[in-house]
């Protein structure tokens, strides 16, 4: 039980490798704060962590949202004393599809969450993270924030890359404060982003070819890499990018050129005959 009383925000843990995160800092005994949109998404993971002994609550907030994220910081001190640990997880697939094809929209949609989000909650917590003299601060990178991402969407790397520079800036700008940022950078992890993403033939075809552990990570195994970092045995790591992978950045991989284009093609060809029916 080495997170003992500590308190957690765990972003986007409603489902996914959230929940896995905030299982995991639960069974280490960290308070977790869980976190959706809507408080209702959020009630199974409170209830699970509560019946296993631990403690919990539900606070809803849009990470987009600067007032959501100082509201739900508020509480997290209002209701548990402190905030020690922060995983930015909350996250959204992007658009497959040529980065010319890509709307404004989609763009603004996927930087507003995966960026601005995990920035504005940084900034919502470091503050009371400075007063205690002490934070740890765990951002869900991706194998995209190093490499493009085989979902094929520009948007969705640029996101992650970004994560990538906000790591490395804050934890120099941090350090001082004792306060570390590290991102853990899931490989392919079966979790219901990546089922409304993908087909199970495109799931199969890049565990096959990407991954020379030869499947996706389970949450727990994200989940058991964040509580690592947020611990003691983590004080000296800070600014680090730790891929849980199965080795798929150890690898070269195969040429995946031609399945990520027709996986563009397609998502097009789906979008314009949605729109056509409109019509
Ligand atoms: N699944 C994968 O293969 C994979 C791989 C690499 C990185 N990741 C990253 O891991 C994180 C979690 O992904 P997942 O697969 O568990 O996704 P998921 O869609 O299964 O779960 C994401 C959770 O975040 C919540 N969320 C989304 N937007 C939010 C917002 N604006 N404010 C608050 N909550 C919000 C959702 O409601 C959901 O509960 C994301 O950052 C994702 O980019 C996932």
């Amino acid at each position: 039980m080495e997170l003992q009383g500590k308190t957690a925000i765990v972003t986007g843990s409603a489902r996914g490798i959230g929940e896995g995160i905030a299982m995991v800092l639960a069974r280490e005994g960290a308070n977790i704060v869980v976190n959706s949109r809507k408080k209702e998404e959020c009630t199974d993971v409170v209830k699970k962590i509560v019946s296993s002994g631990g403690k919990a609550i539900a606070v809803a907030a849009d990470v987009s949202k600067k007032a959501d994220v100082t509201a739900m910081a508020a509480e997290a001190v209002k209701q548990f004393g402190a905030i020690d640990i922060l995983v930015n997880n909350a996250g959204t697939e992007g658009h497959p599809c040529l980065a010319k094809d890509l709307s404004e929209e989609q763009w603004d949609r996927v930087l507003g969450v995966n960026l601005k989000g995990v920035f504005l909650c940084c900034q919502a917590v470091i503050p009371q993270m400075m007063k205690q003299g002490k934070g740890r601060i765990v951002n869900i990178g991706s194998t995209a924030a190093i490499r493009m991402t085989f979902f094929g969407s520009v948007e969705y790397t640029v996101s992650k890359h970004g994560v990538a520079g906000l790591n490395q800036h804050l934890a120099w700008e941090l350090a001082d404060s004792n306060i570390t940022v590290n991102t853990v950078c899931p490989g392919g992890v079966h979790t219901p982003l990546m089922e409304a993403g993908t087909t199970p033939e495109y799931r199969e075809m890049t565990v096959k070819r990407l991954v020379p552990l030869g499947r996706f990570c389970t949450i727990e195994e994200i989940g058991e890499a964040v509580s690592f970092l947020a611990s003691d045995r983590a004080a000296m790591i800070t600014g680090q990018m730790l891929a849980v992978d199965g080795g798929v950045l150890a690898g070269f991989g195969e040429d995946l050129r031609p399945v990520i284009r027709k996986r563009m093609a397609d998502a097009q060809a789906a979008a314009a005959a949605k729109a056509a029916g409109r019509q």
